[in-house]
């Protein structure tokens, strides 16, 4: 039998392949180098970077999601009023909510933190995976540092009711939620920086950043 098609012959040879291989990456390096690539978020990805580094970050988070089970509770209205105290004071400065306008942070931001209110979210496993280790290059927290599973449930089973939430009925849940942030996190070991535990006259300290700056 003769040979009709011996795929070797048409492969390029290894040699040829490394230098190849260090030509793109010295040239990589260069453009690195010179700073030529603008980082700045007012300038907006092309269509096809883009669309790679979204679905780079939901595969990322879709596999280190797997394994969550979301709790059986999640829609206990317990869950849902602290997930609300929580979500108005940390969350809205970025992600908004319903009656809430567009921030100064919001508008800035790139990418975009997703409205909840308006948006179907991730799938709440992804949701308490994204919360809890926050995303790189990006404006995402990871929560986990500071706050409990329990709180970050919380927040996702808020998250969860707010497409179907008028700004009135947003508004209602905020004012149910328990009292203060230090309230919410009572269970929680006492951490460095809440000094103001003991002190009966201190305010709830708010987290979400640019709350509290006057102009
Ligand atoms: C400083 C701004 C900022 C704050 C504050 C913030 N986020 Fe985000 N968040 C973002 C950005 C930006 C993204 C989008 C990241 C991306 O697309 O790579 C995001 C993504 C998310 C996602 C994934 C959404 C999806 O469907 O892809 C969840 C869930 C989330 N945030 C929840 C929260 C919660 C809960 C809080 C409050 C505890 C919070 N975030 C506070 C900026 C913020």
């Amino acid at each position: 039998m003769s040979k009709a098609f011996d795929l070797r012959r048409h492969l390029p040879s290894t040699a040829f392949v490394i230098v190849a291989l260090l030509i793109i990456g010295a040239f990589g390096g260069i453009f690195i180098y010179l700073g030529v690539y603008n980082i700045g978020a007012d300038a907006p990805h092309s269509k096809l970077v883009y669309g790679t580094l979204d679905e780079f970050r939901e595969r990322s988070i879709a596999t280190h999601a797997r394994d969550i089970k979301v709790p059986a509770d999640l829609n206990d209205p317990k869950r849902i009023a602290a997930g609300a105290g929580l979500y108005n004071e940390m969350c809205t400065g970025c992600h908004l909510g319903p009656g809430l306008e567009k921030s100064e942070l919001s508008q800035g931001l790139y990418p975009a933190a997703p409205e909840f209110a308006r948006e179907p979210g991730q799938p709440a496993a992804e949701q308490f995976w994204t919360i809890k280790h926050g995303v790189k290059m990006s404006a995402m927290p990871a929560w986990g540092k500071t706050h409990d599973d329990q709180l970050i449930w919380d927040m996702v089973a808020f998250i969860g009711q707010l497409p179907k939430m008028t700004p009135e009925q947003y508004k209602a849940a905020v004012a149910s939620a328990p009292e203060s942030h230090d309230e919410m996190m009572e269970h929680m070991p006492p951490m460095a920086g809440q000094m103001d535990q003991h002190d009966p006259a201190s305010k709830p300290h708010t987290h979400a950043p640019g709350h509290e700056h006057s102009h």
